[in-house]
């Protein structure tokens, strides 16, 4: 089974992007742990990072011809993006929806997801670790379901 991990916008800057909110854990090392668990859980992982709406909506179009689901942190494209929400539902494949803070508890424009009432399940608040929990939550699933 290979499964995508999706990183929208700024999330590179991560380690070095308000460390107060979103710690000073690096997108390589989520990376790093999130492959260790992938080997661990028996699937096969690959992960992106994009800034570009346009170019996530091609990379879940492209991927889902060969992935069983996705975990994805969208970034602010979470609280804005009709196009991203539409092309997770249009591919049929089933999404965790992770954040690295817990967004309910922040500004009221992040309170409101256009991904999570169509995601299989959703993570946040526990920083690097919401990616490795929303992958093995996603991979659980799948086993059920398959
Ligand atoms: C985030 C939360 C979003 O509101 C924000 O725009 C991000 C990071 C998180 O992981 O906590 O870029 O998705």
């Amino acid at each position: 089974m290979r499964l995508a991990v999706l990183h929208g916008p700024n999330l590179r800057l991560l380690g070095r992007r308000e460390p107060e909110v979103y710690g000073t854990e690096t997108l390589d090392s989520i990376g790093g742990r999130l492959h260790e668990l992938a080997k661990e859980l028996g699937v096969e992982l690959e992960i992106h990072q994009s800034n570009h709406e346009g170019e996530l909506l091609d990379l879940i179009e492209n991927a889902a011809e060969r992935v069983a689901g996705f975990v994805v942190n969208a970034g602010a494209l979470t609280h804005t993006s009709v196009a991203l929400r539409d092309a997770l539902v249009g591919v049929g494949k089933p999404f965790v929806e992770v954040h690295l803070s817990n967004t309910t508890a922040r500004e009221a424009f992040r309170q409101r997801s256009y991904l999570a009432p169509v995601a299989h399940g959703v993570v946040l608040g526990f920083g690097g670790d919401s990616y490795l929990l929303g992958l093995r939550g996603l991979v659980t699933h799948l086993y059920q379901t398959s």
